[in-house]
């Protein structure tokens, strides 16, 4: 079996994953911060480093900012619902996710915010200019992507962050990060980014049902409002959600085998290194044998240094999800084809309702699988 569907889910976890998952859950799997015996606070030991770790890495200064969540979605919905008020205006773009397509739809839908996507650029990315152009006085948060999941192509938030802290210091940036966290570095600090949300089941490695909002320190606790309200652990008497993070945004137990699995997983990067270079190989190495081909239609850029571990073609008079059930079951190759949850990056691109087919190798991934995937793919268009 060839796994190129890292984009969907990273796999396999490095073996340090799953051993320091049943490690905490033989020795320390009571509830954290929750009781005071021994394996409750065994608990809350492994959770506070697993914070600490994971501002670490994210440069986040304060590891209390640092929520952790179900999952991206969760956490983008946190802060989009958590920030925009009635009468606000958002920014996103076409290349989003629909994690933050929806929330923003819906309450666009609803009438509380006016929304304002920006284009793709001839790469794949958004533009900077173009959002700041659509900033306007009532602009309250600017959601984007760090990198689509159809094209792969590393947008510069970086820049972005500067600039809205110079011309618009009012404006809060969320960048979504599922495809690039533990691939790309980012220190939100240094960039200035005001919400960073992320999976801890891709590029970090670790389980499903893991992820975390990283919220930076300029922005106040009173500033947003609860996704879920419930038990925290500490200051039960009182009637409301404590505003002190992260049990305000933290509500219910949390996922702690989870966040045990996602903790080895970053120590595995720390140690290792991203997979990121050898990914980037993988996809130049398909690239050239691909983009040649006139069968293929290839969308985004055709520089592997620009993406991610991530490619994202068609095939002349070939059904995308045809052709990915014949790679599953006639190659034993698993991608993932259609739309990817992100309908307005494949209405940019003309290929919606069908989509693409996403070839998404991960660290664990050999040039010879990648022939064998091109070989494949050369035959099916055959
Ligand atoms: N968001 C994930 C993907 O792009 C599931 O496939």
């Amino acid at each position: 079996m060839i796994y190129f569907d890292n984009a969907a889910t990273s796999y396999p976890k490095p073996p340090e994953v799953f051993a320091a998952m049943t490690k905490f859950m033989q020795e320390a799997g009571g509830n954290p911060g929750r009781s005071g015996h021994r394996m409750a606070t065994g608990a809350e030991a492994m959770v506070v480093e697993a914070r600490n770790a994971v501002s670490k890495f994210f440069g986040l200064k304060d590891p209390s900012r640092c929520v952790f969540t179900l999952n991206c979605t969760d956490a983008l919905n946190m802060a989009i619902k958590g920030v925009l008020k009635p009468g606000d205006h958002a920014i996103s773009s076409v290349l989003e996710h629909n994690s933050v397509n929806r929330p923003l739809q819906k309450l666009a839908d609803d009438k509380v915010i006016t929304l304002t996507r920006v284009e793709l650029n001839a790469k794949g990315a958004w533009n900077v200019q173009d959002v700041l152009d659509a900033v306007t006085p009532k602009t309250r948060l600017v959601a984007l992507t760090h990198c689509s999941n159809v094209l792969g192509v590393v947008c510069p938030v970086e820049e972005l962050a500067f600039k809205l802290r110079e011309k618009h210091p009012h404006v809060r940036l969320l960048v979504d990060a599922a495809q690039t966290a533990g691939y790309v570095p980012l220190d939100m600090d240094l960039a200035g980014i005001d919400f960073l949300a992320f999976p801890g089941h891709k590029g970090l490695l670790g389980p499903t049902g893991t992820g975390a909002l990283l919220i930076h320190p300029r922005i106040p606790s009173a500033e947003l409002r609860a996704w879920r309200e419930g038990g925290t652990g500490g200051d039960s008497s009182s009637p409301h959600q404590p505003l002190e993070l992260p049990h305000f945004l933290e509500g219910g137990t949390p996922n702690t085998m989870g966040i045990a699995g996602m903790l080895a997983g970053i120590r595995y990067i720390q140690k290792k290194g991203s997979g990121l270079g050898h990914e980037r190989l993988i996809i130049h190495r398909m690239l050239e044998k691909l983009s040649e081909d006139k069968r293929f239609t290839i969308y985004g850029s055709r520089i592997a240094g620009d993406k991610v571990g991530l490619l994202s073609l068609t095939i002349k008079d070939r059904d995308t999800a045809e052709t990915a059930s014949i790679l599953d079951q006639a190659f034993e190759v698993c991608v993932r084809p259609g739309l990817h949850c992100a309908p307005y990056t494949h209405k940019a691109l003309g290929t919606f309702p069908t989509g693409t087919i996403r070839l998404s190798p991960g660290f664990m991934s050999t040039d010879e699988e990648a022939d064998r995937v091109v070989e494949a793919l050369k035959e099916i268009a055959s």
